[in-house]
């Protein structure tokens, strides 16, 4: 079959203020338009398909080796400045293949595991507890400034034992490493600023190493200084990579679960009353507004090997993109796919990717999103949305989430 098929349609469109509400009707009309065609804008194979997205997500002919940033055209001070943020960069695992990733992966597993993530659970139901009642003392609030931003920063930051006065500067270049993983629709100024940011980031952590090595403590961090398989540990360009992939990785992702979900909550009373009745469920009810409404949209990998999927010839180099919330949304997975059921069983979602990437903070941002709803069902279920004009979206190819959402407090 032919490779290349001009289509007018692009997944970029989901930029466009229309979309912006919900890309799920784009992703339908790619779907049954043309499920696995080239977008000229991304200049990628676009794949909306759920049998594709996850038979991609676990073939080996894909490489994940896809973070670039050519500094090529920069002036030589620049370039030096970011050549230690763009080092420890290349050593996420998230970018690496095996017997990379699968080396680094299982280290950082050995310090992250779900013992650790298991004992902060009285810690963030204390912080849930304390950051609504900070906010139930107002009128209105902002749900995602006050509530979904704050919390999963600070579990983070206190996993990986960074002290509370150093919090602030913490979230900022969270901020700013989250804009460089947006690579798709990334200005060259906030590159700029995010590699700085990271830069930052880099040099604040060498400082908690060195400490560490004078006063062993027992958190995230330490537990990942002195991980090891045999002789092997990692290297500090590595042990930098993966926190700054811990921190931003589990920071925006979070914060959108939650505030996407509580959206979906308060314009769907029913299903929060339901929540409120049935706490114990919140764990299924989490899969279901993880599948919704999910935070990463979507991934990419470049093709190693030419191949074929469905009609179209992929050509080893190219660039594809698996549309993880065109997939949660396939009717040919799901029933009634567009409409939120909190009890949906069998719900095999790929909003935390698939296959040896699959995420590895998902049993944290499981503990905390179901602390944080079944919170928020018990206190906040009467919350209404102060003013539907002023829910703030951004929307970009990878990521979804809220940048403001007015809550009225009942
Ligand atoms: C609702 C919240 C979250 C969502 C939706 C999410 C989603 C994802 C997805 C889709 C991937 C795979 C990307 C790919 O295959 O290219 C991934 C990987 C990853 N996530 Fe998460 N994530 C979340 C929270 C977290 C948290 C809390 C952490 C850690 C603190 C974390 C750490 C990671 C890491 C380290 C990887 C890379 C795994 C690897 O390459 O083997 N994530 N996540």
């Amino acid at each position: 079959m032919s490779s290349q098929n001009a289509s007018s349609l692009s997944l970029v469109e989901v930029m466009q203020t229309r979309y912006q509400e919900s890309p799920y009707p784009l992703y339908h009309q790619l779907r049954e338009h043309d499920p696995v065609y080239w977008d000229e804008a991304a200049h990628s194979w676009v794949l909306t398909r759920y049998k594709d997205v996850l038979s991609a997500l676990r073939d080996p002919r894909f490489t994940a080796a896809r973070f670039t940033f050519d500094t090529s055209g920069f002036p030589a001070e620049f370039q030096q400045a970011i050549e230690p943020p763009i080092r420890a960069l290349t050593r996420q695992m998230l970018f690496l293949d095996p017997p990379d990733h699968t080396r680094l992966r299982g280290l950082v597993s050995k310090a992250f595991t779900p013992r650790v993530v298991e004992a902060i659970r009285p810690h963030i139901q204390q912080l849930v507890d304390q950051l609504l009642d900070t906010m139930q003392t107002e009128g209105q609030t902002d749900l995602i400034e006050h509530f979904t931003y704050p919390l999963p920063a600070i579990v983070i930051a206190e996993l990986l034992g960074v002290p509370p006065e150093d919090r602030e500067r913490f979230i900022i270049w969270s901020g700013d490493f989250g804009a460089l993983l947006e690579a798709t629709d990334i200005s060259a100024d906030d590159a700029i600023r995010g590699l700085y940011g990271v830069n930052e980031f880099i040099q604040y952590f060498r400082h908690l190493i060195a400490q560490r090595a004078q006063t062993p403590r027992e958190d995230l961090l330490q537990a990942l200084i002195n991980a090891h398989e045999g002789q092997d540990k990692l290297s500090e360009d590595e042990l930098l990579g993966n926190c700054v992939l811990l921190l931003a990785a589990g920071h925006g992702t979070t914060t959108h679960l939650i505030g996407n979900g509580f959206l979906a909550l308060a314009r769907h009373p029913e299903q929060f009353a339901w929540l409120k009745a049935h706490p114990e469920q919140a764990p299924l009810a989490i899969m279901e507004l993880l599948r919704y409404d999910g935070p990463v949209q979507a991934t990419s990998r470049v093709a190693t090997a030419d191949m074929q999927i469905g009609d179209k010839h992929i050509t080893a180099g190219q660039n594809v993109i698996m549309c993880l919330g065109a997939a949660s949304h396939d009717p040919e997975q799901f029933y009634d796919p567009d409409n939120l059921h909190l009890d949906r069983k069998e719900n095999h979602h790929l909003a935390f990717g698939q296959g040896i990437h699959y995420c590895l903070g998902a049993p944290l941002a499981r503990l905390e999103a179901e602390i944080a709803f079944a919170s928020l069902a018990r206190r906040l279920s009467q919350a209404k949305i102060a003013d539907e004009q002023a829910v703030q979206w951004f929307s970009g190819i990878v990521f979804r989430g809220l940048g403001k959402l007015p809550i009225v407090l009942a």
